[in-house]
């Protein structure tokens, strides 16, 4: 990226941060201005111009593909980006955000002015997630199958860190992306010729409506977020079973390649924020899912009848900024006798170090947008996902040795905190009552 863009991103974003708070609606703004001190910042200023921002690689021994999925054209249908053990050949980086929609879309969502989201897209329009763009995929091994759900205001391209790290260790991803009007944009075709012409539709994210109550709309995008999860998942299991799909979006990605690969056993959900939420109403309501991993779990969408509805074993990683009491307390609604449940926190992270972000800003915008934490973005997303690794060989039965890092489970790292610390006080007295 050419350096002199930088400053021009860094003025504009300077000047809109002081008119609106340039975070996600569940960043609480008050602690946001609190953490952006300006001492902070003069020190930093010299770090925004240095260091590389890179999406990391896999550390796992698998190459890693990557490819977008969409069946069929309808908002009904399924749209994916998959990530997959791929063949050890070097093809082409993927692009991380494929359209410039996405970026007007982030705009739109985070109520800047839609000159903000050009320049975005001119600031990480070129930027690349570290897979194998439409790579053949590895024959030879089932693999575990993982359907990845986003947060409010996100879209299926932007947990690449977390999709290609599995992918590397021998996990085909499924990241979908949701048609609730939840994600900053999403796409569609209106009919055969719009396909054909790739004339795309976009639908826009959707602001609460003051009419509903918070929860009544959220509620509603939950349950159309997990029937899309098992949708996802009934799509690649047909593939899987070697039924032909002709993939909408025009790719040189077989997926012929997919039939037969998928160990059809085992099969997990993850999610973040929103997708969290989703992660626990799939599992209330799919039972092919056999585990499901929270991160930083948003719980407002989910009804309380849910609480006694899950019977697989659930994990809860969560930042140590973003949660509350309040938050903490109804994922300890689903501890009941005889399900497994774990909870770790990771000390020093923000809400945003699950997404990419966190790694393709520099530490100056890292802090000022709350996209970053005190703690190194690479070492908090390792924690997250080898404990996730841990805990999804414990609970799918795999035999690999991710068994390696199951002290992570229990939160047994100087950067863990064990379950949580938003809500002892207060969970401690309900006990009490
Ligand atoms: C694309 O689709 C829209 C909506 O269906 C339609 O109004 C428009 O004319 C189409 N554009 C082209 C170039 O076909």
């Amino acid at each position: 990226m050419a350096p002199y863009k930088l400053p021009v991103f860094f003025c504009l974003c300077g000047c809109l941060v002081q008119v609106y708070p340039f975070g996600w609606p569940d960043a609480d703004p008050i602690n946001h201005m609190k953490s952006t001190e300006w001492y902070k910042i003069q020190n930093l200023m010299s770090t925004v111009f240095g260091g590389k921002h890179q999406i990391p690689k896999g550390k796992g021994s698998y190459s890693v593909g990557c490819t977008d999925l969409m069946f069929d054209f309808t908002t009904k249908g399924s749209l994916m980006r998959l990530y997959y053990p791929s063949q050890d050949v070097e093809y082409h980086d993927t692009v991380w955000i494929p359209n410039k929609e996405y970026f007007l879309g982030l705009s739109n969502f985070l109520g800047t002015h839609r000159i903000m989201g050009k320049f975005i897209a001119y600031y990480f329009g070129s930027m690349k997630t570290p897979a194998n763009w439409n790579a053949p995929l590895r024959t030879g091994e089932r693999y575990p199958l993982i359907i990845f759900s986003h947060g409010l205001g996100a879209f299926r391209t932007i947990y690449s860190a977390i999709g290609v790290e599995l992918a590397s260790h021998g996990f085909i991803v499924a990241a979908v992306e949701h048609r609730d009007k939840s994600a900053s944009a999403t796409f569609y075709f209106e009919n055969e010729y719009a396909v054909e012409t790739n004339n795309k539709s976009w639908l826009p994210y959707m602001r609460l409506s003051l009419e509903n109550k918070e929860y009544v709309q959220r509620h509603e995008q939950v349950l159309q977020r997990a029937e899309e999860c098992s949708k996802a998942l009934n799509l690649i299991l047909d593939i899987n079973g070697g039924k032909t799909v002709k993939n909408v979006l025009d790719s040189t990605f077989d997926l012929q390649q997919l039939k037969d690969t998928i160990d059809k056993n085992k099969i997990a959900i993850m999610g973040h924020s929103f997708g969290g939420a989703t992660v626990i109403q799939s599992l209330s309501e799919d039972e092919r899912f056999r585990c499901g991993i929270a991160l930083d779990a948003w719980m407002l969408p989910l009804s309380e009848e849910l609480y006694s509805r899950v019977p697989q074993p659930l994990f809860f990683i969560n930042s140590e900024r973003f949660q509350t009491a309040e938050n903490v307390i109804k994922m300890r609604k689903f501890y009941l006798p005889d399900k497994e449940r774990k909870m770790i926190t990771i000390k020093g992270s923000v809400h945003q170090n699950f997404p990419d972000f966190t790694f393709v800003t520099g530490k100056l915008l890292g802090y000022m947008f709350s996209l970053k934490g005190d703690i190194d973005s690479d070492v908090a997303i390792d924690l997250s996902n080898k404990a996730s690794l841990a805990f999804l060989q414990k609970h799918l039965g795999l035999q690999r040795n991710f068994n390696q890092w199951d002290p992570l489970i229990e939160g047994e790292d100087i950067n863990l905190i064990p379950d949580s610390n938003a809500d002892s006080v207060t969970y401690l007295s309900e006990c009490l009552e």
